[in-house]
């Protein structure tokens, strides 16, 4: 079957739009290598944890000097933190801290998640850059508002 020129333009035009398309995923992509930690674009790129916990049983949400907000849920039982689930609309190194931050405070007790620090933090991560580094500040500090809530809920 013969393809008029408007049908055959249109194609042509497709296929540059997704070849553009690649081009620039492709840029973004070098961009953040040259960027970011390997860990910290797994975390972003796969947030297993980001969400919320239907009910939590401590909350707590901190807005950053960015103007970013984190917030944090907590699913205990005992003194052991059950399950942890984090939302952002920070950047993107704000959701690799809240997933591995969660993640490495799941079936952990409150004393030892309030113990982690930023710099810990940043250090599992395989850094970040400077102008990132509040990132990592953001996310324990909702962190520490959440036991703080979840002492008070204790009360
Ligand atoms: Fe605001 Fe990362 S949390 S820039």
């Amino acid at each position: 079957m013969e393809q008029n020129k408007g049908e055959t333009d249109c194609m042509n035009s497709d296929k540059n739009f997704e070849e553009m398309a690649k081009d620039l995923q492709e840029k973004i992509n070098r961009d953040e290598e040259k960027t970011y930690s390997k860990k910290v674009i797994k975390e972003y790129r796969n947030p297993v944890n980001f969400g919320f916990i239907e009910r939590p049983d401590a909350t707590g949400q901190v807005k950053g000097p960015c103007s970013d907000t984190v917030r944090m849920d907590l699913r205990t039982r005992g003194n052991t933190v059950q399950d942890a689930r984090f939302w952002t609309d920070g950047c993107g190194a704000s959701i690799a801290c809240g997933n591995m931050l969660t993640k490495m405070i799941k079936g952990k007790t409150i004393e030892h998640a309030l113990k982690i620090t930023s710099d810990e933090l940043t250090a599992v991560l395989d850094g970040l850059p400077k102008e990132n580094l509040h990132c990592s500040v953001l996310a324990v500090n909702t962190l520490h508002k959440a036991i703080e809530n979840y002492k008070k809920n204790m009360e």
